[in-house]
């Protein structure tokens, strides 16, 4: 089958076989297909589109271009969550412990920060010896033993997209319904799920600018993953303003752990991760209504088991043993703090939460090109909230930097990102939960 008349077919709109997808996907794992033919391709479904069927088919053929992981004598179902990326969204690291603690085992294959978006591997990577790549024997171990493990994605999980993601990032074609569908899923289908929750976001700080294209994502999504016998629910959370007030790598870490001990939890933080978790207990059916569930989770953070599970995991996989307990001496610090003080008074009425994003970055904390090492200790705490009266001078937001050029660079950024009005106005994080 020419691969050039495959890409034809999908330029003058037609719908593409099984046999066709599953040709195209073997040239793009093979290299039979040259970069400038998968280019032509991801833009050929950019403009085109793919009927469900054919994203389905995308989904499978790109899961079987490598390993599947398949669990075997857990006691438990298997069930993850993915979110499309945030700022301040440090949930994966509370929610595969509590989850765990709720008896769902987690074997959570993450990424590193794309963009403006924070990774939750970069975040990881900020605890001293954790290692987020351990071979397929020890990443199975520690999801049995301990019931979650946070890892990177293993190099023959999905190779196909892996290729392909590359060449759409750099063609301008990462942003089509279903190549985002088929590149998620197929990742989440080779590590051997039961079941998956969404949390798909949208608002000035996500992928998905607006709620309906948010909404599209999360129905395509749900409904392939359905055909693929993979119950799936989505959450439509609101990235108008950052999660967590904390956005950083070893920060989040920090922010994470107080979250688990109770020591301090931001409001919209918490409602996310609380839902997020529910919904985990129901699709993979550990609980059957979501009052039930919802208490689940709570007993699981107030008996500090899901603390324990984290403590665990972070031993498991070569950190430090004490990590919940002594993290202010293992964690990376920055050589400096200051203050951004609001530059009027008044509530806090916009916040561009994709330049908050950026911040991090100019600091060091994210990458500008692929190859950028990531500093752990730098980032921002006390982000203020949308709605939040404050007077002149107060802070809006802290800086954590190594340096003075970073520093103010980000704290102009900061202000630049943070609008100050006379109205408080604030919107529910949690917007609607889509069934798959
Ligand atoms: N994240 C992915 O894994 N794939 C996409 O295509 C977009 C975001």
């Amino acid at each position: 089958m020419l691969i050039a008349e495959i890409i034809r077919k999908k330029r003058d709109g037609a719908t593409l076989s099984t046999e066709e997808i599953s040709a195209m996907v073997n040239g793009i794992q093979d290299g039979s297909a040259s970069e400038g033919q998968v280019a032509a391709f991801a833009m050929a479904v950019f403009f085109q589109g793919m009927q469900p069927k054919e994203a389905a088919q995308l989904t499978l053929s790109m899961r079987d271009s490598g390993d599947v992981f398949k669990w075997q004598d857990l006691p438990g179902p298997v069930v993850d969550k993915h979110s499309t990326g945030g700022v301040g969204d440090n949930v994966s690291l509370m929610l595969a412990p509590i989850v765990a603690a709720c008896g769902g085992y987690v074997p959570m294959i993450s990424g590193r920060g794309l963009g403006h978006t924070g990774g939750t591997l970069d975040k990881m990577e900020a605890v001293p010896g954790y290692s987020v790549t351990p071979d397929n024997e020890k990443f199975a171990k520690v999801v049995k033993e301990v019931g979650c493990a946070v890892i990177g994605q293993t190099a023959n999980l999905a190779p196909a997209d892996k290729r392909f993601y590359g060449i759409r990032d750099v063609t301008a074609t990462v942003e089509s319904i279903p190549l985002i569908t088929a590149s998620i899923l197929s990742k989440k289908l080779s590590a051997g799920l039961e079941s998956l929750v969404m949390d798909v976001k949208f608002g000035n700080g996500a992928f998905m600018g607006s709620y309906e294209e948010a909404e599209n994502l999360a129905l395509s999504i749900t409904r392939v993953a359905r055909s693929a016998d993979l119950p799936c629910h989505a959450l439509l959370t609101d990235m108008n303003q950052p999660l967590a007030s904390a956005a950083g790598n070893a920060i989040e870490v920090v922010n994470a752990i107080e979250f688990l001990t109770g020591a301090h939890r931001d409001p919209r933080l918490e409602d996310v991760t609380l839902a997020l978790c529910a919904e985990m207990l129901l699709t993979s059916g550990l609980q059957s209504d979501r009052s039930a569930a919802m208490s689940a989770v709570t007993k699981a953070l107030t008996n500090g088991k899901a603390a324990e599970v984290f403590s665990k995991m972070v031993h498991a996989l070569g950190g430090p043993s004490d990590i919940v307990e002594n993290y202010e001496t293992h964690l990376p610090k920055p050589k400096m703090v200051i203050p951004v003080p609001a530059p009027a008074a008044g509530a806090i009425s916009v916040i561009n939460t994709r330049e908050v994003g950026l911040a991090v970055v100019e600091l060091g904390g994210g990458r500008r090109v692929a190859s950028d090492l990531v500093n752990p200790a730098v980032g921002l705490t006390g982000l203020l909230d949308l709605g939040v009266s404050v007077e002149k001078g107060d802070p809006i937001a802290l800086v954590h930097a190594d340096d003075a050029a970073s520093a103010e660079a980000a704290k102009q950024q900061i202000l630049s990102a943070y609008e100050i009005g006379d109205v408080p106005k604030s919107t529910p994080v949690l917007r609607n939960i889509i069934e798959g």
